[in-house]
């Protein structure tokens, strides 16, 4: 099994104090996002290790409602052999957590909601229901940005994470926003792990459609624990699109 401080070390940031969008995911070998609709049956222990690594190296954990719905997000609390890590690391105990929703339909009753060390923040537009969000406010910071027509203004929302001091964004998908985020440019790194199994069938890929981006990637490592594969890219800016 993979050791979280050997993990740890091969995922740091190389922190320079610079705003970061990290975006993690599984996969199948045949592109898969998903097995009956979650990431649960792609992963394993290890796959689990590096995202609880990722998630202590982060300020804050990014995610979209689809993905909150589907896997029945938990309040984000960390360990307390992570919590103690990330106090001797100059981390916050606890990274928070955002939510990017368009129609917030989110039960405040969700347990993504209960009792989390950070109250969560609830990114979406203009056009959101007023009496959903009045309701989440109980639970959460709703925050607007973005007009009705055009879904959550990514740059905006990245800004607000900024203004806040939350600079290391772990991103954990789902496919939509992570989209979101791709048309924006505004993806620093991919962390991939492929998961040894052939899906087929019709599960998405770890991207939704939407227009063709074609953005280079450079592979910063990869490496093997038993048939999975552990794969880190940045983005090339470099290079303009394909
Ligand atoms: N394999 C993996 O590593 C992995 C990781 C994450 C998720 N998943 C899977 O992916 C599936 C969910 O896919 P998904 O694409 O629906 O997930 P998603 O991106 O988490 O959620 C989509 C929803 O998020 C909100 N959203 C995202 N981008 C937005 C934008 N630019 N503007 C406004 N709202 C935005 C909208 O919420 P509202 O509907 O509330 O308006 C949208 O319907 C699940 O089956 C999950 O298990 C797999």
């Amino acid at each position: 099994m993979l050791d979280i401080n050997e993990v740890l070390a091969k995922y740091g940031t190389g922190d320079h104090g610079g705003f970061h969008v990290r975006v993690n995911f599984v996969a199948s070998l045949d592109g898969a996002v998903t097995r009956d609709g979650l990431s649960d049956g792609l992963n394993n222990e290890d796959d689990l290790i590096v995202f609880s690594a990722l998630r202590r190296l982060s300020d804050v954990v990014l995610v979209g409602a689809g993905t909150v719905r589907a896997q029945n997000y938990r309040a984000l609390r960390l360990s307390s052999e992570s919590v103690r890590w990330r106090q001797e690391h100059g981390f916050p105990p606890h990274p928070v957590l955002a939510v990017v929703s368009g129609d917030l339909d989110l039960d405040p009753g969700l347990r993504i909601f209960a009792n989390p060390p950070h109250r969560p923040l609830v990114f979406t537009t203009a056009a959101a229901p007023a009496g959903r969000a009045a309701d989440l406010a109980d639970v959460a910071e709703v925050i607007r940005c973005g007009e009705p027509a055009g879904g959550i203004d990514v740059a905006a929302m990245l800004g607000e994470l900024e203004r806040r001091g939350l600079r290391r964004v772990l991103c954990e998908g789902g496919p939509r926003l992570f989209t979101s985020l791709l048309a924006a440019d505004r993806v620093d790194e991919l962390c991939l792990t492929l998961s040894p199994f052939l899906e087929a069938g019709t599960a998405g890929r770890i991207t939704a459609p939407g227009p063709h981006a074609g953005w280079p990637m450079r592979l910063g490592h990869c490496f093997a624990a038993g048939d999975m594969l552990f794969l880190r890219y940045f983005r090339d800016r470099s290079a303009g699109p394909a």
